[in-house]
């Protein structure tokens, strides 16, 4: 099984992107200890069908629909109390649109997204405020995703202005102060202005934004893609700390496969606004079904020279297809090297391939192609 060596110290960690292989043996039993892991209890967030079409315009004073953009278009999945879903993909493949519609910050054209059961894209006002306290966001860029002109107290503080119910007003410093301690940043910082702090910092700030109000499901969107690589790893170790610390379950969106791999416990691949592929770490990462995520995979760079020259590199030629006129059939098969007529005619389902069903082999997860097949692109000898 090939796994990530999770170090303990920040400093000790220089590349995360770095891949350990372990012991092949122990892979099944690691499987199934994955898959425990996962299957504990109700989700915390279940996400049905979801989707999101901007319309397109066209006119100045009469405007009229002249089409769609589906940025999202029909993506379920579910996240587990306690764990980590990472989710990856191509630029422009409807992830930060996921994102913002999770948190309810988009409207969702159709689906449903249940937290505890209850859906959220149908509420407003106080409900939805309520149901928000829950979810927070930590953003791509800590540059820009704070105010340059407020100080880091009055940043994290804002929160308890907008849900003044969470913390007393003669409390609230303290509580600033608790939380930059909980980050790793010194207390007495809470008078500085971002520009004071380097980008790790700031990105600890926004976490420490993302913590305030005790949420129980944080959506990451690219929170580390800003940041050079050792201070990746710090943030990187600092969310899983937290996590630890405070049972929170994670969206982890980002286009590096390597720290998603990483952090997370299990992976989707995203491409033109589906689901290609969902499974665990290990199942997505050495097992890969879908042709997308097996391009994908073989792009990523690997250490070892040995495994580097004798594996397969799949190219993927032509562009990402416009997500205002997706292709008919399978979105993926104007790059796919195996399309067939039927993925013209007929788009595949996300679901467990009926060749590896009651298999229980790693190969057994979700995924939406017609003729899925294991293809050993990473560690092809
Ligand atoms: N408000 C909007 N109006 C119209 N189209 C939009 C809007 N927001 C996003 N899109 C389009 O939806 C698609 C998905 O965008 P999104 O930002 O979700 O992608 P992404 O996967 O997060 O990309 P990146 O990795 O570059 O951040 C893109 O084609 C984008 O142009
Ligand atoms: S359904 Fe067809 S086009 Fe789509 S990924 Fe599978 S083989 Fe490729
Ligand atoms: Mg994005």
């Amino acid at each position: 099984m090939a796994e990530i060596r999770k170090d303990e110290a920040v400093d000790a960690t220089p590349n995360v992107t770095e891949v350990d292989v372990v012991d092949a043996a122990t892979e099944d039993a690691a499987v199934v200890a994955l898959d425990k892991r996962v299957d504990r209890g109700e989700p915390i967030l279940q996400v049905r069908n979801l989707k999101k079409h901007f319309p397109l315009t066209q006119g100045v004073l009469f405007k009229r629909q002249i089409g769609a953009v589906k940025a999202v278009d029909g993506v379920s999945f579910d996240l587990y109390q306690g764990e980590t879903l990472g989710i990856v993909g191509e630029s422009g493949c409807g992830k930060s649109t996921v994102a913002k519609l999770l948190m309810n910050l988009e409207r969702a054209t159709a689906g449903e997204v249940f937290y505890k059961g209850q859906d959220i894209t149908k509420l407003s006002g106080r409900a939805l405020k309520a149901v928000r306290r829950n979810i927070q966001m930590v953003f791509q860029d800590p540059y820009t995703s704070l105010n340059p002109r407020m100080t880091v107290g009055d940043i994290i503080g804002e929160t308890f202005d907008i849900h003044p119910e969470s913390a007393p007003k003669g409390d609230r410093r303290r509580r600033v102060q608790d939380l930059l301690d909980v980050v790793g940043l010194n207390p007495e910082y809470i008078n500085r202005y971002p520009h004071q702090f380097s980008g790790g910092q700031r990105q600890r700030i926004g976490i420490a934004r993302g913590l305030a109000l005790n949420p129980e499901v944080i959506i990451c969107d690219e929170p580390v893609s800003a940041l050079d690589v050792s201070v990746q790893a710090q943030v990187i170790n600092l969310m899983e700390k937290l996590q630890d610390e405070f049972d929170l379950s994670y969206i982890f969106i980002a286009h590096d496969l390597s720290i998603v791999r990483h952090i997370s416990d299990r992976v989707g691949v995203m491409y033109l606004g589906k689901i290609a592929e969902i499974g665990t770490d290990v199942q997505i990462y050495d097992h890969p079904t879908h042709p997308y995520t097996q391009a994908l995979l073989s792009a990523v760079p690997v250490p070892d020279p040995d495994s580097r020259d004798h594996r397969e590199r799949i190219i993927l030629t032509g562009d990402v297809p416009s997500p205002a006129n997706p292709p008919s059939g399978c979105s993926f098969r104007t790059r796919c090297w195996k399309a067939q007529d039927k993925c013209a005619q007929e788009a595949p389902l996300l679901a467990i391939p009926e060749r590896f069903k009651g298999a229980d082999g790693p190969a057994a997860h979700e995924s939406a192609c017609h003729f899925a097949e294991e293809k050993d692109v990473v560690h092809a000898a």
